[in-house]
This record gives structure tokens, sequence and C-alpha cells, in this order.
């Protein structure tokens, strides 16, 4: 029996999580707390909203009262902590939001934890889940490992920094049981339309353009969703405390060929002359403090607890743009107000 804190388990990673963990483990508590943001959608989560072992409650990590009585009120002893602001562009405009609940956030639910476990930390886990973007960026060659030194550039890979370290500083300092994975660029259902795959399969579509960011030779290291929950639950049930273990797909791809192969995928689900759709490609202006290269090696998280993504890019990509195909209504309801706005502060000066 465990009483579990999802933080974020409304957006795209948490509620794959929380899917997972709901479905694998009946006799688990997942008592799921998101504020739902724009990002935040209850809409991920129909399908297990209704049993008996999940329970959702809207609420902010940064209001530290109600984390304190939520702890109190469903006995917490362990969280997974997701909830995060999490687009690279929106923290260039907005940093303060970033530190706010990306930093203070954590501090807050670190803080809850600390003081409801009281130096009792017999079976107690904070697991907070973080990215490889808080290392930088590489040139041609190399990989991140747990081991190399942070160097953040956008305001939010610097945010998810500075948790990073909170999340360390609790566990040198009083002990407090923790856990930090470090994952790669994911993709997915369920992924808000702002972040690259979502968006393009979004425009392509709808025959709009594709707004890639300077010549688009920018490299990522992609992993399915999916693979990135059971990486999440193995290190939540096997990891050793104080550890960080990072999760990536050995995945790399430039930016402009990703997005050829997914024109290529939509254009033969839709019934386009492959490739057809590479006439929506269009060259913006580069993202400030743009990294080149993100690439993971995470051979210590297979060596030491043997887990490994499951699924080939190709029929991850496949997979992808035939569930946003298949589920028009949801991308329809996130596409209409607010994204609307959004879309045009961001891209029309392009
Ligand atoms: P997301 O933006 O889709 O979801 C974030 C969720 O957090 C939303 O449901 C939102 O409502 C909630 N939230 C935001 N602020 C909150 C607050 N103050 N209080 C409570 N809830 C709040 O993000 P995601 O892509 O699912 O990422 C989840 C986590 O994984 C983040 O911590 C992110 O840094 C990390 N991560 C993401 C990726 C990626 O490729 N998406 C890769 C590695 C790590
Ligand atoms: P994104 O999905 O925002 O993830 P991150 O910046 O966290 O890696 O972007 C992935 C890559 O795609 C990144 O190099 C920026 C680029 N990109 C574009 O070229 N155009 C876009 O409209 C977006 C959103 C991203």
């Amino acid at each position: 029996m465990k009483n579990i804190l999802i933080t974020g388990g409304a957006g795209f990673i948490g509620s794959h999580l929380v899917r997972l963990l709901v479905n694998k483990y009946p006799n688990y508590n997942i008592i799921n707390l998101d504020k739902l943001t724009y990002a935040g959608n209850l809409n991920n989560l129909k399908d297990i909203e209704n049993k008996p072992n999940y329970k959702f409650i809207k609420a902010d990590i940064c209001d530290f009262d109600t984390i304190s009585s939520v702890f109190s009120k469903y006995s917490i002893d362990s969280v997974i902590h997701l909830a995060a602001e999490s687009h690279v562009d929106r923290s260039i405009k907005d940093p303060f939001s970033f530190a706010q609940t990306n930093v203070m956030g954590t501090l807050s639910l670190l803080q809850a934890a600390k003081h409801k476990w009281d130096n009792d930390f017999e079976g107690k886990l904070f697991y907070h889940v973080s990215t490889d973007e808080v290392y930088g960026s590489l040139g041609d060659e190399g990989f991140f490992l747990e081991t190399t030194p942070y160097d953040p550039h956008s305001p939010y890979s610097a945010s998810k920094a500075s948790s990073d370290h909170f999340v360390r500083a609790f566990h040198d300092t009083y002990g407090l049981p923790t856990v930090i994975s470090n994952c790669s660029n994911n993709y997915g259902p369920y992924q808000f339309p702002e972040k690259l795959i979502p968006l393009f399969i979004n425009n392509i579509c709808n025959n709009k353009a594709l707004p890639v960011y300077g010549k688009g030779e920018n490299v990522r290291d992609w992993l399915f969703v999916e693979d990135h929950a059971r990486a999440i639950d193995i290190i939540f049930h096997k990891a050793k405390l104080g550890e960080t273990y990072n999760i990536g797909g050995f995945n790399e791809w430039k930016n402009i060929d990703l997005i050829k192969v997914m024109i290529r995928t939509v254009d033969k689900f839709l019934g386009r002359d492959e490739g057809s759709s590479e006439n929506l490609i269009t060259y913006v202006k580069d993202r400030a403090g743009h990294d080149l290269r993100y690439a993971i090696d995470s051979s210590k998280l297979k060596d030491e607890l043997g887990w490994e993504p499951s699924l080939q890019f190709e029929e991850g990509i496949e997979k992808t743009v035939k569930w946003y195909l298949d589920n028009e209504k949801w991308l329809e309801n996130i596409t209409s107000g607010d994204y609307q706005g959004y879309y045009k502060e961001y891209y029309t000066d392009m």
C-alpha cells in the first residue's frame, strides 16, 4: 500500500504516468495534484478518472498550506514531482513564472515533505522529474552523463537546474530520501501543441507554415512518452536514494530531418503525395540561446535498473501521428480560445 502524490499529473508526461500507475497498482492510492494551467487538461485522463485508487486535487504547488494539508489528509508517503512550466519559448518571454513554479514550487513541496515526514523517512521517497536541458549544449560529439556539470542556458533550464540543486540540498542537509531523473525530449499522445512534434503535425494537417528555427540543424534525442513513464516506474521502485539517473532514447535527430519524417508520415496517412507538404517548411529567426545538441547516455539506468526504450522511433512517430489524427476533438478543444492568442504572439513577427 502506498499513497503517492503526483504533481502535474494532468500534463503531458504526468497523465501517462498517472494512467500507468493507476492501472498497474490497484493497491496504491494515486493523488494527482495539478493547478490546471493552460498545459493541464483533465481530458487526458478520462479513461481512469473514476478508478477507486485515483483522486484529483486542483491546487498550486507553491501553496505551502494546501500542500501540507494534502500530505496530512492522504497520509502521503511518496511524491513524484512533475508539475512545472515546461516550454522554453515561454520561459524566454516570462522567466518569472518559471522561477515561481519550478523553483519556489519545488521548494514548497520539499519543505512540506520534510515537515510532514518529520525525520521519519522510513518507506518515504521524494522523486523529482527533471530534464537533460540542465546540462547545457553539446557540440557534435559526446553525451550527457549523470556527472556532467550543469550549464543551463534558457530560463526554463536554469529554473529546472535550480530545482534539482534544491532537491540534492534537502537530501544532503536534512537526509530527505530523494531521487532525480533527467530525461531527454519526449513525444507522443496528449502533448500540448506548442512543442515541436504536435505543433508540426497539427500545422501539416492544416496546411499551415512550419516555422523551423534557424537552419533546422539543432539535434534532440527523442523518447516515446510511455517509455519515460515506464522508466519513472522502475526508478521509483528500485533506485538508490540520493542518486540521479539519465533517461534517453539513444535516438538523435537533426530537427530538419525529423520534420521531414513527420511530413512523410502525415502525408501518407492523409493520402497526399508523400513529401508534398515539404513546401510548408519556413525558416524563421532562431530561438535566443538555442542549445545546439542534446544527447543522453542512459547506460547507468540500463546497467543498474534494467530499463531500455521499447519503441523504435519510426514506430513511435507513426503511433503519434495516428493518435493526433484520430483525436481531432482533443486537439480542437486545445487549439481553440487562448491557443490562437499564443500562436499570434509567438509566431507572427518571425
Ligand atoms: P506539461 O507542461 O505538459 O505539464 C505540466 C503540468 O504541470 C500541467 O498539467 C500544469 O497544469 C501543471 N502545473 C504547472 N504549474 C503548476 C503549479 N504551480 N502547481 C501545480 N501544477 C502545475 O509538462 P510535461 O512535458 O508533461 O513535463 C512534465 C515534467 O517533466 C516537467 O517537470 C518537465 O520539466 C519534465 N520533462 C519534460 C520533458 C519533455 O520533453 N516534455 C523532458 C524531460 C523532462
Ligand atoms: P521543443 O519541442 O520546444 O523542445 P526543446 O526546446 O525543449 O528541446 O523544440 C524542439 C526543437 O525544435 C528545438 O531545437 C527547437 C525547435 N523548434 C522549431 O524549430 N520550431 C518550433 O516552432 C518549435 C516549437 C521548436
